[in-house]
């Protein structure tokens, strides 16, 4: 036994040493060839010892598509969809050759983040807005609705928030989920919640994403809220990126409200404020970050580009152009299929919900869904909300299968190939980075935390820690451990209660990058270095 376990720690150490070399070549290399760090020097914050586990590029077919995550506290149910779909009166051979006309245009996954009351529902309002989604009438009800919960501004948000516990509060609880078109692309917006007691649901948003939007409040005070420690800004973007959202646009929102009236000096405050964040988050601010001045509530400078007269100092993009030009993370559709199943429900027979990690999938499909092993047959497919003969991967996916009950799949489990099924494991070595502890807590073998990895989440325990990392030098420290503190990396091994589907990240990073959270809070990220027994 103890000869296994070093067997597996030396490998697991030389893993990550490849991983860090590969990383630190990723990190200034683009295209293939090596360009100068565009920090051109040392980044104003340490730079996070994470990075080496967020930062790869999308090189390989595993890197390309984000990782499903938990929806831990949402109960399972019927996916809140933000705009009624319409009534599907077209026949199914129509709706099929729709479907591949669409399908020409690239799609692209995109989740609002940020704190509470940044503003990311009214954004996502806006948008459906914008794009002809929402007539007059109903925004006029809208309001009418917003005025008599005294929440007036709030009209705009509640065509994302449609239920009414969201809608007396405010407060986005559910990720919202609603499309619009552009000419180049079809894109899907989750609309996550800001508040801290809903942050399983924005990982679960996260999760789905390709790309962010973080909505920061322009707003005397908000900003400053929402950065502090403890802000969800700060909590987002670090969840974000290590739940493989590659790329944020950073749009600073109410840029209209009296206390900031377009000050290009408030936006240049938030904007210094947040790159060496972003920076020590792990993003490359030139490659990766983008940041732009809107008013969600008047929808300015998201469709087209505001008029000088509204905001002299602004030359760049609107948030539609931003979009549109924004690279698609490569996907492989000849990978082994892989959708992590985020919800399940009984229509017309058992649907699982998911975005599909790699591979691609056509109605009549022969599928295993691990790690119960069950065979199972695709009946229907349905991309976003219409019904289609086959998807390829990052399209969120509802698939109607036979040979399985609905009460037989939990979500976190996955729907695989069945010649290259995925792996389930009760036990896995992986590489930490501890962000910060609750008060008083030590980490040490048998720490309990809550661990989500893609749609997973699941108690689990730290049975050894293994090997502590540097995070300077990134080499690991010769000294045994017993316990470490927080910003520590540290390798351990980790056991859970029931058995779960990952990979190990060097092959497959969405469905082998993690976190831990303990009461509501998250502790630490980390990858999978080692599949264990
Ligand atoms: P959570 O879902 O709770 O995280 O909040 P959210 O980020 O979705 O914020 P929401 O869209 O619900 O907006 C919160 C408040 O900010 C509402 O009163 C909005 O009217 C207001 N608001 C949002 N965008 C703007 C803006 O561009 N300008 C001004 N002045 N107010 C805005
Ligand atoms: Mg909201």
């Amino acid at each position: 036994f103890q000869q296994r376990r070093q067997a597996s720690q030396c490998s697991s150490v030389n893993n990550i040493e490849e991983d860090i070399r590969a990383l630190q070549l990723d990190s200034s290399a683009e295209g293939g060839k090596v360009v100068p760090n565009e920090n051109g020097g040392e980044p104003e914050e340490p730079a996070a010892p994470d990075n080496m586990e967020e930062d790869l590029r999308d090189e390989s077919h595993a890197a390309s598509h984000m990782e499903e995550d938990a929806e831990s506290q949402t109960v399972h149910s019927e996916p809140k969809a933000a705009v009624e779909v319409k009534e599907q009166t077209t026949s199914a051979s129509e709706l099929v050759e729709d479907d591949v006309e669409k399908n020409k245009k690239r799609h692209l996954n995109v989740v609002f983040i940020g704190h509470v009351d940044a503003g990311k529902s009214t954004i996502g309002g806006q948008i459906l807005y914008l794009s002809g989604q929402v007539d007059e009438r109903t925004i006029q009800k809208y309001e009418k609705e917003a005025k008599d919960k005294s929440r007036e501004s709030w009209y705009m948000a509640y065509i994302m928030d449609t239920n009414e516990e969201e809608r007396a509060k405010g407060k986005t609880v559910e990720v919202g989920r609603a499309h619009f078109e552009t000419e180049t692309t079809r894109y899907t917006i989750l609309d996550a919640p800001g508040h801290k007691s809903y942050v399983p649901n924005m990982i679960s948003g996260a999760s789905q994403a390709d790309i962010g939007v973080l909505v920061i409040s322009a707003r005397k005070g908000e900003f400053e809220t929402g950065y502090e420690r403890g802000g969800q800004t700060r909590e987002h973007v670090q969840l974000a990126k290590t739940l493989g959202v590659s790329k944020l646009l950073v749009v600073v929102n109410k840029m209209d409200d009296s206390t900031v009236n377009w000050s290009k000096e408030r936006y240049d405050e938030i904007e210094s404020k947040m790159v060496p964040f972003l920076r020590s988050s792990g993003y490359n601010v030139k490659k990766d970050i983008q940041f732009l001045p809107i008013s969600g509530l008047y929808g300015t400078n998201l469709q087209t580009r505001m008029s000088k007269t509204v905001c002299p100092w602004w030359d760049g993009q609107c948030l539609f152009e931003v979009l549109d030009v924004i690279d698609v993370p490569l996907r492989d559709p000849k990978a082994p299929f892989r959708m992590p199943i985020i919800d399940k429900f009984k229509d017309m027979g058992t649907v699982v919900m998911g975005k599909v990690e790699s591979g691609s999938v056509r109605e009549g499909s022969n599928l295993l869904i691990m790690p119960n092993k069950v065979q199972v047959k695709v009946v229907a497919l349905y991309c976003d909300e219409d019904r289609c003969r086959s998807a390829a991967p990052g399209e969120n996916l509802r698939v109607r299968v036979s040979g399985i009950e609905e009460e037989d799949i939990l979500s976190g489990f996955v729907l695989s190939s069945v010649e290259k099924p995925i792996a389930a494991v009760y036990e896995f070595v992986a590489q930490l980075h501890i962000l910060e502890l609750l008060e008083n807590a030590i980490f040490t073998a048998g720490y309990k935390a809550i661990l989500h990895i893609h749609a997973v989440v699941e108690e689990c325990e730290i049975i050894e820690l293994m090997q502590q990392i540097d995070p300077k030098t990134r080499k690991p420290m010769k000294k045994k451990v017993l316990f470490v503190k927080n910003g520590a990396v540290v390798i351990c091994r980790i056991q859970v209660t029931n058995m779960i589907c990952i990979e190990k990240f060097s092959e497959f990073q969405q469905l082998g990058r993690f976190t831990l959270r303990t009461e509501g809070k998250t502790v630490a990220i980390g990858k999978v270095t080692e599949l264990g027994a």
